[in-house]
């Protein structure tokens, strides 16, 4: 993250992934809000974020992710698995232009298949 002013980063859903208290913990001055709508989601990210020691720095948001407009703008956007969200990968990256600062930084990860699954 960049070090010219408290970063800042925001994810969509971050739900099971343990990236945001990773990316908190790595950078101590950091703060970060977690847009999601997954009760269980938001449960398993602040466990993490307490195994971390970084829960005092991460706010839940709950809110459909594709109507959020963050008062803030973001130097790290992450979304893991939620570009689905927007309908398709080209609307979550039109939206994270609005949810990023002018150099922020989209870290976009997407599910594929290598199979179809059996039935
Ligand atoms: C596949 S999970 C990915 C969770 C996490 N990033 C991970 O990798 O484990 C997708 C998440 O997106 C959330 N989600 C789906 N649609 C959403 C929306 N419109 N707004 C906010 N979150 C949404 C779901 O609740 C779920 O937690």
């Amino acid at each position: 993250m960049r070090a010219h002013r408290t970063p800042t980063c925001s994810t969509w859903a971050a739900g099971r992934d343990a990236w945001l208290p990773r990316a908190l913990q790595a950078h101590d001055a950091a703060t970060a809000v977690d847009v999601g709508i997954s009760d269980a989601g938001f449960d398993r990210t602040h466990a993490e974020a307490l195994r971390c020691g970084v829960a005092d720095r991460l706010e839940p948001v709950r809110h459909d992710v594709t109507t959020y407009r963050p008062t803030r703008r973001a130097d790290v956007v992450l979304g893991v698995g939620a570009a689905y969200a927007f309908g398709a990968l080209l609307p979550a990256l039109a939206a994270a232009r609005e949810h990023l600062a002018a150099d922020g930084v989209l870290v976009l990860g997407d599910c594929f298949r290598e199979r179809e699954p059996s039935p």
